[in-house]
């Protein structure tokens, strides 16, 4: 089998080779720091030892999956945790392909690159549908594609990389579209806490036995080094997924999930408030910046990723390479996303740094 090693590694390896000073706006690291929870429950665990430091159980600690599912209002046989949305959505993936109700996933063109990485790996075909402009889907579009060959849809909305953020009746149709064509709807909603729009809706809002809502805590707690994420299964689905979770990984991180548990208990609204607003300032200022530099850009409506697109400057990896060298700044070839943003760069807006990469690329491509 043909497993592609995300481009990913690639740029950032060849960033961090360079031989200058680089911006890094290639990595999704959360760079404005984890609530005052994580480090006191980490702190706390420490002491603890003995049979805290021992095998959790394997589909999450008891009280980390209750408190997800009070938040989320489901069952708490519903909860998987997981080494984050990463293991997540391959869960869901995986549990798609189980019931042999079809062997293809429709995926969005734009996409998150690790989809069709995981539809290769899990054997299974895929069938790219197109969004708009502006990134948003129209469930018109997903239906056309869909037939009795759909085991999955996947979507991820606030989106990476378009920052489209999906409204109420677009999630409803998704959900409506798999259970006309008894596939599962797998959504993605790592950035929820990032939507500057008002406009979010998770795809638990509509009751379902045809969808599988996954979600992490490496974005919404600023910890991508601590692979803590959950999804949530139908009832009849769930106990196959759990299997599965179990026989890759035994269990999941102890100490992890424990300081997630503290920190999601201690934390307040205005930490999330705090941090978007920080970005809603940064794409201010770093569009403002593009503007400068001649480009088209999208202006998005939540994650944290802004697409660029410069003046007979395609986004090629080597034009990738290029800005790294030539510009100091590291962006995502929009080509790793799919056929349709192949002219674009991405930029990843975790860094503070961000008004003065904007400047670079202004600078540069002002001189061109
Ligand atoms: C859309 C999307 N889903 C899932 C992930 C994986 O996140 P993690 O496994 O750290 O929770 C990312 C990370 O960038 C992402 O952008």
């Amino acid at each position: 089998m043909d497993y592609d090693t995300p481009l990913f590694f690639h740029v950032m390896s060849y960033a961090t080779d360079a031989d200058r000073d680089v911006i890094d706006m290639v990595s999704g690291n959360p760079d404005w720091g984890s609530p005052p929870g994580i480090a006191e429950g980490l702190h706390e665990y420490a002491d603890l030892g003995g049979e805290d430091f021992q095998y959790p159980p394997s589909e999450g600690l008891v009280e980390l999956r209750e408190e997800i599912a009070a938040r989320r209002d489901v069952d708490v046989s519903q909860v998987v945790v997981t080494a984050g949305g990463g293991e997540a959505n391959y869960l869901a993936m995986a549990r798609a392909m189980e019931r042999e109700a079809g062997d293809e996933f429709i995926l969005t063109d734009p996409v998150y690159p690790y989809y069709p990485g995981k539809t290769t790996m899990l054997d299974a075909k895929q069938r790219f549908v197109a969004t708009a402009e502006d990134g948003t889907l129209d469930p018109d579009d997903v239906r056309e594609a869909a037939s009795e060959d759909t085991a999955g849809i996947v979507v991820n909305s606030p989106n990476n990389p378009t920052g489209a953020v999906y409204d109420e009746e677009s999630m409803r149709e998704l959900v409506e579209i798999a259970e006309e064509y008894d596939a599962l709807l797998v959504s993605d909603e790592v950035y929820d806490h990032f939507d500057f729009s008002g406009k979010f809706t998770s795809a638990l809002t509509f009751d379902s036995d045809h969808r599988v809502v996954t979600n992490s805590f490496s974005k919404s707690l600023a910890i991508t080094g601590f692979r803590v994420g959950y999804a949530i299964f139908p009832p009849d689905l769930v106990d196959v997924a759990k299997t599965r979770h179990m026989l890759t990984n035994v269990a999941g991180s102890r100490p992890s999930q424990y300081a997630v548990l503290h920190a999601l208990r201690e934390t307040t609204r205005e930490y999330y408030e705090e941090n978007r607003r920080l970005l809603e300032s940064r794409i201010e200022t770093f569009t403002d910046a593009l503007d400068a530099a001649g480009a088209d850009y999208t202006t998005p409506d939540g994650a944290f990723y802004v697409m660029a697109r410069f003046p007979d400057f395609p986004g090629t990896l080597s034009n990738v390479e290029k800005l790294i060298d030539e510009a100091g700044v590291a962006g995502m070839p929009g080509e790793a996303f799919g056929s349709s943003r192949d002219d674009w760069v991405r930029f990843a807006l975790v860094t503070p740094r961000a008004e003065e990469a904007a400047e670079r690329l202004a600078d540069y491509f002002s001189d061109r």
